[in-house]
């Protein structure tokens, strides 16, 4: 092959190595203490290892990338990120929410174990994210350290992702209009995706102005990513996903899907990655992982 022709970023080879430096990252915390907590420790190893996709610690060394940023501490931050992500994947799956039986291609976590289990699970993922974060390891200024941890809470919590599941509860059997929908997606699945992307630019100490086309990024990544996944539990095949299907319409849930119908929610889907990349177009091939991760939100079967 001639040396000349610019190898393409390869997303699989990028994805799995990433998975794999958050999944070590996680087992240095995860190893059995051998007490009676060795069942809590082995609920979360079941909830993340060698599971999911990695998505937002991907993101984040995407990002860390276009500022050259070491990989080490930006692979921490994502595991933070994953971490809160674990946790409320695991809730999410409760029998007080949406009661699921499989979750990464594995029984969830209270179906291997039990409901107190999951619940002490989930919080200390939680628990885990703040202490990863915290730790000099991931950045050596403690004012950085800081605004990592300000905004992964308000990423998480009533103004972000739990506030989002509770306005995701409220819209069974209501009838939400877009902007109604939207808004909800964008506190229960964006802004951890967001957040995925600031957390590099805090780490690069880049001004607020210069953080306008990683926001913008985000954010429409964000929107086709949670359209994907409306998309996915319409027509996805279990198998490749790894979860339950089709629950959704079954919970009379108001969707991108629902109000759009599956053509168009997938034309948006695809506009907005392509209005994602075009944030980007500031950058040359340092950025083509995170093109690549965005055309891949549009293809994805899991
Ligand atoms: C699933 O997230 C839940 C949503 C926020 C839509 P992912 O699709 O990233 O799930 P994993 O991490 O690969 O299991
Ligand atoms: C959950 O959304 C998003 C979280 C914040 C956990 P869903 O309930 O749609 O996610 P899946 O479809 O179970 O993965
Ligand atoms: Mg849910
Ligand atoms: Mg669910
Ligand atoms: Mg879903």
């Amino acid at each position: 092959m001639p040396t000349e022709v610019r190898e393409k970023v390869s997303l699989k080879a990028e994805a799995a190595r990433v998975a794999e430096a958050v999944d070590a990252l996680f087992l240095t915390y995860l190893k059995d203490p051998g007490d009676g907590r060795d069942q809590l420790f082995a609920a979360m190893r079941h909830a993340a290892i060698g599971a999911g996709k990695k998505l937002r610690p991907l993101l984040t060394v995407a990002t860390a990338r276009l500022f050259a940023l070491d990989e080490a501490p930006a692979v921490r931050a994502g595991a933070a990120i994953e971490a809160v992500h674990v946790y409320s994947l695991i809730h999410d799956d409760l029998p007080c929410m949406d009661d699921d039986d499989l979750r990464r291609g594995r029984p969830t976590v209270h179906k291997a174990y039990d409901e107190a289990t999951a619940v002490l699970a989930g919080d200390c993922f939680h628990d885990l994210a703040f202490e990863i974060l915290s730790d000099p390891a991931t950045h050596e200024d403690p004012f950085v350290r800081s605004e990592l941890i300000l905004e992964l809470a308000r990423s998480s919590g009533l103004h972000g992702m739990g506030g989002g599941q509770m306005l995701d509860l409220a819209a069974e059997g209501q009838t939400l209009d877009m902007a109604g929908v939207t808004r909800l997606q964008q506190l229960k699945t964006g802004a951890l995706i967001e957040y995925a992307l600031e957390a590099a630019c805090i780490m690069g100490r880049i001004a607020d102005e210069g953080r306008t086309p990683y926001r913008g990024y985000a954010r429409d990544l964000g929107l086709a990513f949670q359209i994907a996944d409306d998309l996915l539990d319409e027509g996805g095949d279990e198998a490749a996903a790894g979860k339950r299907l089709h629950k959704d319409a079954d919970a009379g849930k108001a969707t991108f899907v629902s109000l759009l119908g599956v053509d168009r929610a997938r034309q948006q889907c695809a506009m907005l990655v392509d209005q994602a990349k075009a944030h980007l177009h500031g950058h040359g091939e340092e950025a083509d992982l995170l093109r690549a991760i965005a055309d891949y939100v549009l293809e994805r079967d899991r």
